[in-house]
C-alpha cells in the first residue's frame, strides 16, 4: 500500500516571518496524521529553509527544496548542492518543476543530473513531468510525459529509483485554476506506472508514489486522490494558506 504524500511547493512566496508562521500552523494542524497516515512535506524558498527547519522541529512534517544543483561544490554562483540541502534539514528535493523547465529553460539532461545528484546526496527527489497546453491539444501528452520520465530517470538503477516520487503536473493546470479532471489525471498516472513497470519491474512500479499537481485545492483533493494511481498532491497556491493545506492533508487520509 502506498502511503499518500502531500507536499507544498511555496515557490517564490513568503518572507522570514510568514514562512515560519505557515510552517508552525501546518505542524500544529497535522500532528495526528503527518508521517502516520500521510507523508507531509513543505518546500520553502532556499533562504527560509533554516528558519523553517526550526519551526518544523522534530515533527513529522518534512522539509523539501524547490530545486538542487548537481555539482557537489565549487564555482557555481547562485546554486545549491545536495549536501547543503541535507545540512539545512531537507529530506526531499523537487527536480524539473515545470517553471524551471519552461521559465528558466532546464533540459531533461540537466534534470536527470539533478535527480541523480539528489539520490547520491541522500535526498529523495520529486521528479516533475507534464505537458504544455499546446502539447495536450496536439495529442502529445503521452509522448511528452514518456520522454520526460525516461530521460529524467536515465541511467538510474531500480534501487536508486525507489527513492523517487513522480509528480504529474500538466503545465496548463498550474496556477490557472484549471484542474485536470480526475479522469484526465488518472490516465496519465496510469501511463507513468505502466512505463515504470516496463523500465524496471512491476514491484517497483507499484511502490513508487505519483503525485498530481495543478490547481489542487480542498474542493478537489479527495476526488483526485481517490483515483487508483494518484498517490498524493504537489500543491502550489493552496499550500500557502494554512487552512487550505491542512484540509488537503486531511483529504488524503
Ligand atoms: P498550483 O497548485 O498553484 O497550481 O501549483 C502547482 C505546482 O506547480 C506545484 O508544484
Amino acid at each position: 500500500m502506498r502511503k499518500p504524500f502531500v507536499a507544498g511547493n511555496w515557490k517564490m512566496n513568503t518572507d522570514s516571518h510568514s514562512s515560519v508562521e505557515l510552517a508552525e500552523g501546518i505542524v500544529s494542524g497535522s500532528l495526528e496524521v503527518a508521517g502516520k497516515s500521510v507523508t507531509v512535506a513543505i518546500c520553502p524558498p532556499f533562504v527560509y529553509l533554516q528558519a523553517v527547519v526550526k519551526a518544523v522541529g522534530n515533527s513529522n512534517v518534512a522539509l523539501g527544496a524547490q530545486d538542487i544543483y548537481f555539482e557537489g561544490n565549487g564555482a557555481f554562483t547562485g546554486e545549491i548542492s545536495a549536501s547543503m540541502l541535507k545540512d539545512s534539514g531537507c529530506v526531499y528535493a523537487i527536480c524539473g518543476h515545470s517553471e524551471r523547465r519552461h521559465v528558466i529553460g532546464e533540459t531533461d539532461e540537466l534534470i536527470n543530473k539533478k535527480v541523480a545528484a539528489a539520490i547520491a546526496g541522500g535526498l529523495l527527489p520529486i521528479l516533475c513531468v507534464g505537458e504544455l497546453l499546446s502539447e495536450r491539444q496536439a495529442s502529445q501528452t503521452n509522448d511528452v510525459v514518456t520522454r520526460q520520465l525516461k530521460e529524467g530517470l536515465a541511467g538510474l538503477s531500480a534501487e536508486k529509483v525507489s527513492a523517487v516520487t513522480i509528480a504529474y503536473e500538466p503545465v496548463w493546470a498550474i496556477g490557472t485554476g484549471l484542474t485536470a479532471t480526475p479522469d484526465q489525471a488518472q490516465q496519465v498516472h496510469e501511463l507513468i506506472r505502466k512505463l515504470l513497470s516496463e523500465m524496471y519491474d512491476d514491484e517497483l512500479a507499484q511502490e513508487i508514489r505519483i503525485q498530481y499537481g495543478g490547481s489542487a485545492k480542498p474542493s478537489n483533493a479527495a476526488e483526485l486522490m481517490g483515483q487508483p494511481d494518484i498517490d498524493g498532491l504537489l500543491v502550489g497556491g493552496a499550500s500557502l494558506k494554512t487552512e487550505d493545506f491542512l484540509a488537503i492533508i486531511k483529504a488524503a487520509v
